[in-house]
């Protein structure tokens, strides 16, 4: 069987009232459109087409690299009358699975269920809802077989206390939607055509439409305005802060956590409240994240602490390390073992030698530093001219005093010392101490000025 996959995205979710296509909007930091594709590609389809239309070339920009086909829907005439701009691109022998681009939670198993079920017979994916309202109702004939799907809009109140609907997911043989699309009509309500007026086609020509009702009917909700938004993303990530605590993760608070991309973590790790995760974030065994961090595409090895309000992005920290309270460690930040960087300090390309400290306020960037060093409070690396960046290096213990400043390029050779206060733009050898500041003058009966008199 081939499988081949459209997804709705052409309308333009005005109830977003954003001038951010609605598909594109993130949901657990990445777009909603993004979700879709991702289940769909589960699924491994022969193709991927996706209807577009409102805000087309912002959809396949953000979208690119996902190997998607476009199809453009240039009038935005109804459900049906996006399926068939993409009818052209689909092969006779395919099974097509129809997704709606603002409907994110979607689960590959449900999808596989209904696919295998649409082999031969349209298939379509349904939901019991305590409030239908805004569906489209499933009717069913005197023996419980699908009839029709009727749209909110056209519901008589008979068919609107129905609380069976149609979450728009449906699957069936490429050749029934070549058949039965060309003949729906638009003569409805809303003047669209409807694509689950295919299913009725199929059913007065003798077809039957299987269908599968969810579980859960969460997992088919879709996206219109931002409550529903807002709804889902504290739904996925109370789903994400559950798994994380069934694998022995200890969250302060499971309602206060962000997972962004992908957290993984070790054992006995404790992350406490309101800490963001962006990206691919590794934390390993027995690691201890305070209040307030946010953390971006980093590595953090086991036994490590990151303390409150810290902020990491592309770092590498080994076993052992201490950061923060209030740190910032920018891309290509590389801690060994035992480092420790401390309160206001911004780091950024820095490699940072097994158990050296940079406690206070200090910026490091383009620093190779070895083992054992220990930075004073207010030490900043000069790496910058104007127009080239620069590398400071620093040895093994070399002891570098409060508010140096190292004008790169330059060394501080191992053991080196800086005296506090030192402007250093050339290399300390090994071992050496550099004084590079004004020599202290005591003035002997010195007077303050006293107020002078002006009349
Ligand atoms: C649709 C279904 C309804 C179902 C509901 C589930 C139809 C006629 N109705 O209604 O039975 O209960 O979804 O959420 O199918 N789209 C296009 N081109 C268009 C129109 C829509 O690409 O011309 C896309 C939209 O971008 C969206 C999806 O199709 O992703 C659904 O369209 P929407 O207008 O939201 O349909 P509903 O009225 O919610
Ligand atoms: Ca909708």
């Amino acid at each position: 069987m081939t499988l081949e996959v459209i997804i709705l995205a052409a309308g333009q979710g005005s109830r977003m009232r954003s001038s951010t296509p609605k598909v594109l909007h993130p949901l657990g930091g990445k777009p909603l459109l993004q979700h879709v594709v991702d289940a769909a590609r589960s699924l491994e389809p022969s193709a991927i087409h996706v209807v577009i239309g409102h805000g087309a070339e912002a959809v396949r920009k953000a979208m690119d690299g996902n190997g998607l086909r476009w199809v453009e829907q240039t009038e935005q005439l109804g459900t049906g009358h996006a399926v068939l701009q993409a009818l052209p691109g689909l092969r006779d022998e395919s099974t097509v699975l129809v997704l709606y681009g603002d409907v994110p939670l979607v689960s590959p198993d449900v999808l596989r269920t209904l696919v295998q079920a649409a082999q031969d017979t349209p298939a379509l994916l349904t939901a019991v809802l305590d409030d239908p309202a805004g569906y489209g109702r499933i009717l069913r004939d005197a023996h419980n077989a699908f009839r029709a799907v009727v749209e909110h809009k056209d519901a008589d109140p008979e068919e609107l206390a129905v609380q069976e609907v149609n979450t728009g997911i449906l699957a069936a043989p490429a050749s029934l939607f070549r058949r039965f699309l060309p003949q729906v009509g638009n003569s409805n309500q809303q003047r669209e055509y409807y694509l689950p007026d295919v299913l009725s086609l199929s059913v007065a020509d003798g077809i039957a439409v299987r269908t599968a009702t969810v579980a859960d009917p969460l997992a088919v909700l879709g996206v219109n305005d931002q409550l529903q938004l807002g709804r889902l993303e504290r739904e996925l990530q109370r789903q994400r802060a559950e798994a994380l605590m069934k694998d022995g993760v200890h969250l302060a608070d499971p309602a206060r956590i962000d997972i962004r991309g992908e957290l993984r973590c070790g054992r006995d790790v404790f992350i406490d409240v309101n800490c963001v995760f962006v990206g691919d974030v590794i934390l390993e065994d027995g690691v201890h994240i305070g209040p307030n961090c946010v953390i971006t595409a980093s590595h953090i090895g086991s036994g490590s602490e990151v303390r409150a309000m810290s902020h990491l992005e592309k770092a590498a920290v080994a076993q052992d390390c201490t950061i923060g309270p209030y740190a910032r460690l920018r891309p290509g930040t590389a801690l060994a073992q035992g480092a420790r960087v401390g309160n206001f300090v911004e780091t950024k390309k820095a490699r940072i030698g097994a158990g050296s400290k940079v406690n206070h306020l200090s910026y490091i960037g383009d620093c190779e530093m070895g083992e054992g060093a220990n930075i004073g409070a207010g030490t900043i690396t000069c790496n910058y001219d104007g127009v080239n960046k620069h590398i400071t290096r620093i040895g093994d213990g070399a002891f570098v005093g409060s508010n140096a400043t190292l004008v790169a390029p330059v060394e501080i050779g191992s053991g080196g010392f800086v005296a506090a206060g030192s402007t250093i733009t050339r290399a300390v050898p090994d071992a050496e101490l550099a004084v590079a500041r004004g020599k202290q003058r005591n003035i002997p009966g010195w007077k303050r000025p006293g107020k002078v008199n002006k009349d």
